[in-house]
Order: structure tokens, then sequence, then C-alpha cells
């Protein structure tokens, strides 16, 4: 009965019904012809989601620095656009994600480049991915942090950190803005929790094992690179 699961199992599942079912209109959202529904989805599209996903795409390059021989680990990887750009830039990466119609899209985008070697997509969620002899020099974790429940988030921040050598690059969406209110209601309709966070719930999350914590401030969502004491 779903009434007596694990509030956290039903999240989950919730998050990946959702991407599941909106992968080719998530993947669209980096295209010129985007897949925005109505008006009001076109307007919140323009106005809120494209300049926050092209800063943060800038911003989680410019974070990751050189790219040519590192290793990334690009958590919550949806359709492979983050993975896929580290490769172009010289690196090599592994993509995670729990929806199978992201890891799918992933593969095809792959193949269309021509570039499967230098990178991988598995289907798994992040909690059961074992790295094996790999090591990463950084995890990224973009857009995924909003979909992660309270009670969860320092484990989470926890198994990041310890996957990667030295970087954990990750994305969160402010809370006291007006993109804020536009995705509340949106996933109000949808049914799916979604959280936002202040300056101080991230800096929360910095332990001692941390020794520089950078702030890139993208409009309604900052990315943030956590850099490991060595
Ligand atoms: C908003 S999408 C972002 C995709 C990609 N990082 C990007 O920015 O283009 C978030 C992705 O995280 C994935 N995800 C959520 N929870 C996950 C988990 N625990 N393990 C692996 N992937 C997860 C979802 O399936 C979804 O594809």
């Amino acid at each position: 009965m779903l009434q007596n699961q694990d509030p956290n199992r039903l999240q989950e599942k919730s998050v990946k019904d959702y991407f599941e079912e909106i992968a080719m209109t998530f993947d669209s959202y980096y295209k010129q012809e985007a897949e925005t529904g109505g008006l009001i989805g076109k307007l919140a599209h323009l106005v809120f989601r494209k300049p926050a996903m092209a800063c943060r795409y800038q911003a989680a390059f410019q974070l990751l620095g050189k790219l040519p021989d590192k290793h990334v680990l690009d958590v919550g990887c949806g359709s492979g656009i983050y993975s896929l750009e580290i490769v172009k830039r010289g690196g090599s990466a592994i993509g995670l994600d729990i929806s199978s119609a992201m890891i799918d899209l992933a593969n095809q985008n792959a193949q269309k480049l021509g570039i499967k070697d230098r990178c991988r997509f598995v289907l798994q969620d992040l909690k059961d991915f074992e790295p094996g002899a790999q090591t990463f020099h950084a995890c990224i974790a973009i857009g995924f942090f909003d979909y992660i429940a309270p009670p969860q988030q320092a484990e989470v921040f926890a198994r990041l950190l310890q996957l990667a050598k030295q970087d954990v690059i990750i994305t969160f969406p402010k809370k006291w803005v007006p993109a804020t209110f536009f995705r509340k209601i949106f996933f109000l309709k949808k049914k799916l929790d979604v959280y936002f966070f202040t300056k101080p719930e991230v800096m929360k999350l910095v332990g001692p094992g941390i020794q520089e914590t950078t702030f890139y401030d993208c409009g309604s969502v900052w990315t943030v690179r956590f850099r490991k004491s060595l």
C-alpha cells in the first residue's frame, strides 16, 4: 500500500516516473524549439528556465576548469548534455541516471556525435553506484539536488564528496526568487516535491573535509563548487 511506504522511497519513485515521462521534453529545453506547452509555459521558459539553464551550464564548465585527462561522474546526467560536452572538451565521463528514457536519449546523443568511446551512461541510482577501480576528478550534479528531500541531503552530499577526488559541483535552486513561485506551482500540479535553498542552507552542508566553496550566481540558481581538502 502506497500510504505505508517510506516517504523518501515515494519521492524517489515520483522523480523517476516524472523523468521517464518528460525525458524528450527535458532534452528539448536545450534546443531552439523547446517543447514548452502554452503561452505561460513558453514565457516561463524564456524568462526563467532558459537563462538559468544557460548560466548553470557556463558556470559548471568554468568551475570544472581544464578538462583534458579529467574523468568526471555526472550524477543525474539526464540526456547526457554535460557528459558529452566534457568529452568534447577532452575529458571522459560516466553519466548516471535513474530514468531509462534519459539514458536512452544520452546514448542516442552520444551516438549522433560519434563519441561513445569516452563516455558511458549507466541506468542506476546514485546510492547503488559502485565505482570499482575508477576514480573521478570531479562529480557534477546539475538540476539534481532540487529533488532530494531534506532528510537525505546530507547523506547524498557526503556520497558525492566520497566519489570525487577533488571537486563536487552542484546546482541549488534559490528559495526566495520569483522563479521559485512559478516552479512551485508547476510541480504542485505534477504532484512532485521540489526543494529550494538559501545560502546558509547550502553552507550547512559544508564540513571540515572541504577547503573552499565557490558560489556562481545564476539568478534563480547557484552553481556551487565544493573543493575537498587534500
Ligand atoms: C533536471 S534533470 C537534469 C539532467 C542533467 N543533469 C541536465 O542538467 O541536463 C535531473 C535528473 O536526475 C535524475 N535523478 C534524480 N534522482 C536520481 C538518483 N537518485 N540517481 C540518479 N539519477 C537521479 C533524474 O532522472 C533526471 O534525469
